[in-house]
Parts: structure tokens; C-alpha cells; sequence
């Protein structure tokens, strides 16, 4: 979790021939199973750069600025088209600062105030890299797509990616850089840290999932299966309708429903604390507090 304090100094500035080398360095070390490598070589990218191919009306390639160094780069493709495709590589040593999203939000400050054509500044992110589907919420862009089968992964297998969007409507109202819908769930795994009222759920973890203010999550425990959750989320609270089998002592096992109502707020050591309350169909009810592990929030991207 980056927290405001740790906040480090980003800007963009536009590639030049000597960036080339360290450029390929940090797009070999980005490169993950989510994001492939782009596969340049230093003295053609270099020359590419020289003749303006990366500066050009259709494509853009910044250096990505962070405290004073190069911290990553990014690209744009399409700027003569009205929809525009980003990609960005961050390097690992200063991930999960927020410079992921500080990036995105000032490439469309850009983009859409020199470009008057431009109407959508878009990018994609496999369906399993939280971090960036994360990036793209914190920036205001909404997802709006699924592609099925788009991405080669390193096995030979297909992997579907998530389509993202930021228009120039968004854009104007500020979208993008109003901290979106306040609290993000997104990829995030909460486990049970205090019961004060009801039943003990040993073994409680829950997998989040939110796009906008739509929460959905998966949860067990060790007497408790298949839990599904749907919710709607308002400011930091979470109101929420579940279903779960429970295993009964006897071997036997029945569906419970119920509803619940979970109060979101951040701890001073950056996690997210959950503070719940439900009830089930059969009068049942209980209150507990779940919290992210400390192992989720040390191991960023
Ligand atoms: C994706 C990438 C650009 C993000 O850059 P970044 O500077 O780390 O981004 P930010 O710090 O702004 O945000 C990352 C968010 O992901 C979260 N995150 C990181 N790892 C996570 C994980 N394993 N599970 C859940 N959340 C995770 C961070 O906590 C942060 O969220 P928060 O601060 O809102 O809580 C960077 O990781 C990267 O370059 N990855 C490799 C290339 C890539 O995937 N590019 C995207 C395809 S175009």
C-alpha cells in the first residue's frame, strides 16, 4: 500500500538516443509472465529514437522520471487515431510507491491538452496483474472490455485481458485524478483478525474483487465452503448479500444466506481493516474484524 508520505517525485520527459541503453535494461527487467518483454536492441531503438520514430503524431515514449532517475517508460500508440493504447513498465526497485498511477494520470494531462483529436486514452492488463488493474482504477479509467484469449503467455497458452478506458469526458471532470470511488478492494485477500461478537471462523479468507462501486468476493474457512459475496460499496461502507455451504459435525453440510454491512478503513500501518457485521436467514448474526496479512502488504507487485 503506498501510503502519502512515501510519495515519490514523478514526471515524464520525452525519450532521447541515449536513454536507449538503459531502457532495454529496464524493459528486460520489467518483463513479467503478465507483461511481455518488448524485445528491443540498443543500438536500432537508439536510431529509432534519433529519427523521431517514438516522438512522432501516431507514437509517443516517455521516460519515466522518478526522484531524479529513470524509473521505467512508457508508450502511447494510435495518437492519430481518436482512441490511443498505453503500455508502461515500472522497475521493480521503486514499484508500489504510486508511480504506476501518477504515470497514467499525467499522460493524460497531456495527451488529451496537445491533442484536441484524441477522445480515448486506453490500455489492457492481464486478467491476473492486480497491481496493474489497480494502477488503472486509482487513474479514473474504467473497465469496459474483456478480450478473450489475447494474450501469448510464455507457455504457448492464451490468457484473456481486461480492456481499460479513460475518455476525454472522464478526463475533463477530473477523473482521473480524483482518487476514483475512495476505497479499492481490488486483488485483495483479507483474513479473520477479531471476533467480538458471534461464531469463531477459524481458517477465514476472503479474495476480493471490485470494478467501480461493485464488490464481489470469495471466501472459506475451515468449516465453511464456496462463500460468495455481492455488494455494493458507498463511501467506506459495504453493504452485501452472501451464500455458503456449511459443514455441519454430524458430515451433513447446508446452504446459508444472510446480508452484511462492512465499515472499510485503513490502519496506521497502511493495511485495510474491515470491520463487519452480519446476519444470517436463521437469526444468526456475528461482528469481526479482518485485516490484510502483513505478508500481503511487504510483497508488492
Ligand atoms: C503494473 C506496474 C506498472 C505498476 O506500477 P507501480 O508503480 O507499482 O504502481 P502503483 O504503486 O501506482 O500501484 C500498484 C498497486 O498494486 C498493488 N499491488 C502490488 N502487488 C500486488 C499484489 N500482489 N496483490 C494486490 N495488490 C498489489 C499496490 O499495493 C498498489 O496498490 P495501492 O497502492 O492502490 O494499494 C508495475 O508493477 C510494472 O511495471 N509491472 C510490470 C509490467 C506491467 O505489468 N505493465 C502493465 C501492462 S501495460
Amino acid at each position: 500500500m503506498a501510503e502519502a508520505t512515501d510519495r515519490p517525485e514523478v514526471h515524464l520527459r520525452m525519450l532521447v538516443p541515449d536513454d536507449a541503453e538503459w531502457v532495454v535494461a529496464t524493459d528486460r527487467a520489467s518483463a513479467t509472465a503478465l507483461a511481455r518483454e518488448h524485445g528491443w536492441e540498443t543500438g536500432k531503438l537508439a536510431a529509432e529514437l534519433d529519427e523521431g520514430v517514438w516522438a512522432s503524431d501516431d507514437r509517443w515514449a516517455w521516460a519515466v522520471v522518478v526522484d531524479g532517475d529513470p524509473g521505467g517508460f512508457t508508450l502511447v500508440t494510435g495518437l492519430d487515431q481518436p482512441d490511443a493504447e498505453m503500455t508502461v513498465r515500472i522497475s521493480p526497485k521503486v514499484r508500489g510507491r504510486g508511480v504506476g498511477r501518477e504515470v497514467l494520470r499525467q499522460l493524460a494531462d497531456h495527451h488529451f491538452s496537445s491533442n484536441p483529436a484524441l477522445n480515448r486514452l486506453t490500455g489492457r492488463a492481464h486478467e491476473r496483474n492486480i497491481p496493474m488493474q489497480r494502477v488503472f482504477n486509482a487513474a479514473g479509467f474504467r473497465m469496459e472490455a474483456r478480450y478473450r484469449d489475447s494474450f501469448v503467455q510464455p507457455d504457448g497458452n492464451y490468457a484473456s485481458e481486461w480492456g481499460y478506458a479513460l475518455t476525454r469526458a472522464d478526463w475533463e471532470l477530473g477523473r482521473h485524478r480524483s482518487g476514483g470511488h475512495g476505497y479499492d478492494l481490488h486483488g485483495l485477500t483479507l483474513e479473520l483478525d477479531e471476533v467480538s461478537e458471534g461464531p469463531h471462523m477459524p481458517g477465514l479468507l476472503i479474495r476480493f474483487l471490485q470494478e467501480n462501486r461493485r464488490v464481489i468476493a470469495r471466501y472459506d474457512a475451515d468449516t465453511l465452503l464456496d462463500g460468495e459475496l455481492a455488494g455494493i460499496l458507498t463511501g467506506d461502507l459495504l453493504r452485501y448479500r452472501f451464500v455458503h455451504t456449511e459443514e455441519l459435525a454430524d458430515g451433513d453440510s447446508r446452504e446459508v444466506t444472510g446480508r452484511g454491512r462492512a465499515r472499510i478503513q485503513r490502519r496506521e500501518d497502511g493495511r485495510l481493516e474491515i470491520v463487519d457485521q452480519w446476519s444470517d436467514e436463521r437469526g444468526q448474526h456475528g461482528r469481526w474484524v479482518l485485516v490484510q496479512p502483513l505478508s500481503e502488504v511487504a510483497g508488492d507487485s
